[in-house]
């Protein structure tokens, strides 16, 4: 594209700084060009250097003479240890590879006009950090401008300083490709600072040859990514592949959240193998016309898939027969599956699969112990299409062994209706609590070493951090994510390990953002409804598979002024929830949905979706003041958005009583379903990087600029970052 006003720019920036016109360019990729020339240029200079104002636009000068060069003439060569597509077409690619300080980006987008890229904690560009580049179809010259967003769709202001340093860039016939690297805190306040929570990386492409402008863009859109994971992949050992997948499931335009769960058999192998890896195989044909049609950009309603080790005899014949058949609704599966409830492989969208750390492996094959696995699949299919899915996992293998075997530990919040979270908050928080009692009865003397983290919640969350308590004190946290989004799901490795011995206590806790919703939102397995899980890789493998709490039901109840129900005791109701296809016999998190129709026919009050139904059902009889309102519509009631009621609420359930389950890989409990208040113990200074987090970049303040330079410079800069960028 042809820039007029970027040459309009630095001629401001010469003419202000009073500098001969002459040569500004001639070896445009040379810094300092010539030694002499440039200390002249830069004596030139020292008479302006008075203020402030001036040594910024020195500051300019000498970085926007880096920024400009002819391409072909430097190529970075760069590693990039991570590669991305922004959008769904795969028009967008952005590398990137960081230091202790730096980060480095490529970005090639099928554009022959500007691209644009942001990072922000929203998917708008309010507050965002802006980076602008194109090629100059002229001179063929690569230009770079850092910019931020003042409102959720507008037009890029230029930062008052450049932070951004072109690499190198150019311009074939389809694409743009440009190169440019910043510091990862740039301590400029109108900079993102890239760290380690999820970021919003948001991207805008331009019109080609367009005539001296930056018109609005043709193409935008975000992804949240984690820039600063570390880069795990497979190592160089022999590798296999096993795919598990479910054949041809044919799912009905009105079921909007299905779980779908199938056995399979490992395959025949002659010793033991160790699983280093998994990927996502995802294979889903939209139903046009009666037909399965393959479409480049339609979305898969496949919301995640976790794989079961079971923990069965492999010549037990159904379990044999079970591996052959196309498998089960979720609600309808054979009681027996309830032992395959050790996770292997947790997947969710936005993630691209795991690999292992190259020391540990998880045992496969039945000379490891394992012959069965259970497979299952959440389809969230909101949108009601109809789909023939044959989606899965690739499990990726190796007979080379490695150091430890690892295993999942499910941690968090039991999942059921009584996980509740009020609307109209702001930061409203929830815990699960996995009991001292329970690692101190089911851990080894040595204890376990966690390896990673997947921290899971659904659409309100937007913080999750795994805490770790040892004795009366705590310790800092295993994990956290304090900007998360449940479109990008990817386990977080733990740097160097950690440590955790019988006894210690892990707490998952949860904040949600309701300040957009109307009604309480249940704890529960659709999309709709919430969660707050952690899914723990750690080593050696111990017989614990699942620690979780919930409020204990008449606490519960108490909390919301209910003190009894018609028709139903409060043991009855904890029986159900104990009982009825919730926690006792929900061996993991990703347990089953009832929305299966014929299901909740046959069993009524029993066949809930983790106790919404019975939560609707029930008929409040004391107090008198809530007397013939069903508790649903007591909740439905209430002042959510008073503090004098919501506080309290989220104490009590915080820090009140919980009911701790403690779950083996054989189904069986570790230790008797206790209940607990939450544990006493010296916490650690709340960290305010998180708050800090929240803060949006620091707006310029224009009124107050009246020096001559800055009212000469501004406009020309804002002509020129006309970008504007809006996420889907
Ligand atoms: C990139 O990786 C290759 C092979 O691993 C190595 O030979 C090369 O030096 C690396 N380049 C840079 C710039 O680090
Ligand atoms: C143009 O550049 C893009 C990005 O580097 C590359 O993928 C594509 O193959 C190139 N096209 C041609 C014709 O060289
Ligand atoms: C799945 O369905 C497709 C289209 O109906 C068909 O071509 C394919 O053979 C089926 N696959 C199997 C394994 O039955
Ligand atoms: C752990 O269990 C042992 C008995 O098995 C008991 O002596 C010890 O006090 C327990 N420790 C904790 C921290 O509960
Ligand atoms: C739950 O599991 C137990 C055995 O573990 C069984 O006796 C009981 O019937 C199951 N309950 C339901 C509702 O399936
Ligand atoms: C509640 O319902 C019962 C029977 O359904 C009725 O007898 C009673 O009067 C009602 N009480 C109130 C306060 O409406």
């Amino acid at each position: 594209m042809y820039i007029q006003t970027i040459l309009t720019l630095s001629v401001i920036l010469l003419c202000d700084a009073k500098l001969p016109k002459s040569k500004p360019y001639n070896q445009p990729n040379e810094l300092p060009l010539n030694p002499t020339e440039y200390s002249q240029a830069i004596r030139l200079l020292q008479p302006e250097l008075k203020n402030e104002k001036t040594s910024r636009i020195v500051d300019q000068y000498v970085r926007h003479r880096r920024e400009v060069f002819y391409p072909n003439l430097y190529d970075s060569g760069l590693n990039w240890t991570h590669s991305e597509t922004l959008d769904q077409n795969g028009d967008v690619v952005l590398k990137w590879t960081s230091s202790q300080t730096d980060i480095m980006f490529r970005v090639e987008a099928r554009t022959l006009g500007y691209v644009g890229l942001g990072f922000n904690w929203e998917s708008n560009m309010k507050g965002a950090d802006l980076v602008i580049g194109w090629i100059d179809d002229d001179s063929g010259r690569a230009q770079i401008l850092d910019c931020h967003g003042l409102e959720v769709e507008g037009k890029p202001v230029a930062d008052e300083v450049q932070n951004y340093e072109l690499i190198s860039g150019h311009q074939n016939r389809t694409h743009t490709t440009i190169e440019f690297r910043r510091l990862l805190n740039t301590k400029d306040n109108q900079d993102f600072v890239i760290g380690d929570d999820t970021t919003q990386v948001l991207y805008a492409l331009g019109p080609p040859g367009s005539d001296g402008q930056l018109p609005k863009h043709v193409d935008s859109g975000s992804r949240p990514l984690r820039l600063l994971q570390p880069f795990t992949s497979p190592n160089s050992a022999p590798q296999m592949h096993w795919d598990v997948t479910i054949n041809n499931l044919s799912i009905p335009h009105d079921m909007a959240t299905l779980f779908w769960c199938k056995i399979f058999k490992v395959p025949d192998l002659p010793k033991k193998h160790h699983i280093v890896g998994y990927l996502p195989l995802i294979d889903s044909r939209p139903i046009r016309n009666g037909v399965p049609v393959v479409e480049k950009n339609s979305l898969s309603p496949v919301h995640h898939m976790v794989l079961y080790e079971c923990a069965v005899d492999p010549d037990e014949y159904s379990w044999n027969e079970w591996a052959e058949s196309v498998g089960y609704f979720g609600p309808n599966r054979p009681s027996e599956w309830a032992i395959c409830a050790t996770p292997i492989a947790a997947w969710a969208m936005g993630s691209k699969g795991e690999f292992l750390p190259h020391n540990v492996g998880i045992p496969l094959g039945e000379k490891g112990g394992i012959s069965f696995y259970m497979l299952e699949i959440h389809y969230d299919n909101q949108a009601l299409h109809e789909v023939l899915d044959s989606s899965g996992i690739r499990i990726l293998h190796t007979p080379t062994l490695r150091q430890h075997e690892a295993a999942l530990l499910g941690a968090g919040v039991g999942v059921s209706a009584l996980h509740l979270i009020p609307p109209k908050q702001r930061q409203y928080r929830t815990v699960g609590i996995c009991s001292s009692e329970c690692t101190n009865s089911t851990l080894p003397d040595t204890g376990i070493n966690i390896v990673s983290v997947l921290l899971h919640a659904h659409g309100t969350a937007r913080k999750i951090s795994l805490k770790h308590v040892r004795g009366q004190q705590e310790l800092s946290v295993i994990s956290e994510e304090n900007s998360y989004d449940a479109r990008y799901q990817q386990s977080r490795v733990v740097p160097g390990g950690r440590q955790f011995l019988k006894g210690d206590i892990m707490i998952t806790e949860c904040t949600y953002d309701t300040t957009a919703r109307d009604k309480p939102i249940l704890g529960g397995y659709s999309t709709s409804q919430e969660m707050c899980l952690s899914f723990v890789l750690y080593y050696p493998r111990t017989e614990l598979a699942g620690c979780y709490s919930m409020t204990p039901v008449d606490e519960f109840f108490e909390t919301f002024g209910v003190k009894e129900f018609y028709f139903m005791s409060m043991i009855k109701i904890q029986n159900l929830f104990l009982s009825s296809g919730n926690l006792e016999n929900i061996t993991s998190p990703w347990e089953f949905d009832m929305k299966s129709r014929n299901y909740v026919e046959e069993t009524g009050l029993q066949g809930d979706d983790q106790g919404v139904r019975l939560l609707k059902s029930l008929v409040i009889k004391n107090p008198a003041e809530f007397r013939n309102k069903s508790f649903m519509a007591h909740l439905n009631e209430m002042q959510w958005s008073e503090p004098l009621l919501t506080e309290p609420i989220e104490q009590r359930l915080y820090r009140g009583l919980h009911m701790m389950f403690c779950k083996k890989q054989d189904d069986s409990w570790g230790i008797p379903i206790q209940i607990q208040a939450y544990p006493t113990y010296n916490a650690l200074p709340s960290n305010d990087v998180s708050e800090k987090h929240y803060k949006r970049v620091r707006l310029p303040s224009v009124t107050t600029a009246s020096g001559s330079h800055r009212s000469h410079i501004w406009p020309a800069v804002l002509a020129i970052c006309l970008t504007v960028i809006v996420a889907r």
